[in-house]
């Protein structure tokens, strides 16, 4: 049986910072940001968005009524939690008015888990090969102001939606994953922002990479020449590259120009949003499948995901008849392009501008956000959602 990814949705909030303004007012080289750490912009997320709401955003754009009655399962892939107890999956089945009959969790791992949720929907799907799965990558990435992290901020969400005969991508059975008990990167369930230990995360990721790219090559026997492209978890535009570029040394000169030239469409999108951490081996995806004019049916993609703490994992598929009709340049150029850019001053507002602990009601909805669903306020501790049209969601 075929199975793999069938639809892809893709959110970001409306509003943006330049990396070149950041820089400055940090007292940085703008070229640190921009060509050192690789991003021209980086999402920024007003209190009205928020795990649930973004994706329930990326997801509202690609399902279609047949879509929505064939999936019985939600997997939200995510680190930025809302609740210790009620999984995010749950909101979105209401949200989405999706079945009632429907199997609804949340999946923890770091950047890695939408990559677990994946795997995972496979098997469903093995097993009820008319289902639809719909797995979320979600996230909020927040480091602090004037922290070591700041510059690879970001906020977004993926929808994937998983199926047999996919419209978009075929997933191959191989895969090959590594976990090891390092502390590179963490947070508490008391802490706000993680704690990083920076350098150290970036050697992590590195000898995941090695180990998962080694280990599949064994098993499958395939090799740099047999893919299209690479894909990889991009926390920021430049980590794919540290990784791959030592073990591409030994390929001829038309594998390596290969593999660099779609990996740099393979972080357009990235570049303008900034870490996702689940979402953004998918946004990687999402942005080599709408910018690279080299891509044809039956090309080989390949795909690292690193969770830090840590676990990584290699895995491929192939793009099957058709997957140029089933893509959302416009759409997601326009969402990327409309953005409003704000000043520091004003992203340092909007970052302050957080949930209180509290008892009393708190509205939201003087705040501006044009986006379908809105995090619309918190009444008696439970959030209040709601779409346009004012439909309100409790
Ligand atoms: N012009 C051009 N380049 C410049 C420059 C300039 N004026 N100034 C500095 N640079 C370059 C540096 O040479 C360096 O390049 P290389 O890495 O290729 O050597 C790059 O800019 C970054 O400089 P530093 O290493 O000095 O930057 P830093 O100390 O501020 O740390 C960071 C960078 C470690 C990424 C930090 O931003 C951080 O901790 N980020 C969060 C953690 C993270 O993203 N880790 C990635 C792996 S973990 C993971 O993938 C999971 C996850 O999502 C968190």
């Amino acid at each position: 049986m075929i199975i793999g990814i069938d639809k892809l949705g893709f959110y970001t909030p409306p509003y943006a910072l330049d990396m070149e303004t950041l820089a400055e007012a940090r007292g940085v080289e703008p070229a640190k940001y921009t060509i050192g750490i690789g991003q021209t912009q980086m999402a920024l997320v007003p209190i009205t968005q928020d795990i649930v709401s973004m994706a329930a955003n990326a997801a509202q754009t690609m399902l279609t009524e047949e879509d929505k009655s064939a999936i019985d399962m939600i997997l939200f892939g995510t680190e930025t939690g809302i609740d210790h107890s009620k999984s995010a999956a749950v909101y979105l089945q209401n949200l989405l008015g999706l079945s009632n009959r429907v199997r609804a969790a949340e999946i923890k791992h770091a950047c890695y888990g939408a990559t677990a949720a994946l795997q995972l929907a496979k098997g469903h799907i093995m097993l009820n090969p008319d289902s639809k799965v719909l797995v979320i990558a979600s996230d909020i990435a927040k480091y602090g102001l004037n922290s070591g992290g700041e510059p690879t901020q970001g906020a977004g969400a993926v929808a994937i939606l998983v199926s047999a005969n996919p419209k978009l991508i075929s997933l191959d059975n191989a895969t090959s994953f590594f976990t090891d008990d390092v502390m590179d990167f963490w947070r508490p369930t008391y802490a706000a922002y993680p704690y990083v230990d920076g350098k150290y995360s970036n050697e992590q990721y590195i000898r995941f990479f090695e180990q998962v790219w080694t280990d599949y090559k064994e098993k499958t026997g395939l090799d740099f020449k047999d893919y299209a492209a690479l894909c990889f978890h991009l926390p920021y535009s430049k980590m794919g590259l540290k990784a791959l570029k030592p073990l591409l040394e030994e390929e001829d000169a038309a594998v390596q120009d290969r593999l660099l030239a779609r990996y740099q469409e393979g972080t357009i999108y990235n570049r303008l949003v900034g870490n996702i951490y689940t979402g953004s081996l998918f946004l990687s995806l999402i942005s080599l499948l709408e910018n690279s004019q080299s891509l044809s049916v039956g090309d080989r993609i390949g795909f690292f995901s690193y969770g830090s703490g840590a676990v990584g994992e290699f895995f491929s598929g192939q793009l099957v008849e058709g997957f140029q009709e089933h893509l959302n340049q416009e759409m997601h150029k326009d969402l990327l392009e409309q953005r409003q850019a704000l000043s520091v001053e004003e992203y340092e507002t909007m970052f302050a501008d957080t949930i209180q602990v509290t008892d009393q009601e708190q509205d939201f909805t003087d705040r501006p956000d044009s986006s379908h669903f809105r995090l619309a306020g918190i009444k008696d501790h439970k959030r209040l959602y709601s779409a346009s049209g004012n439909k309100l969601f409790k």
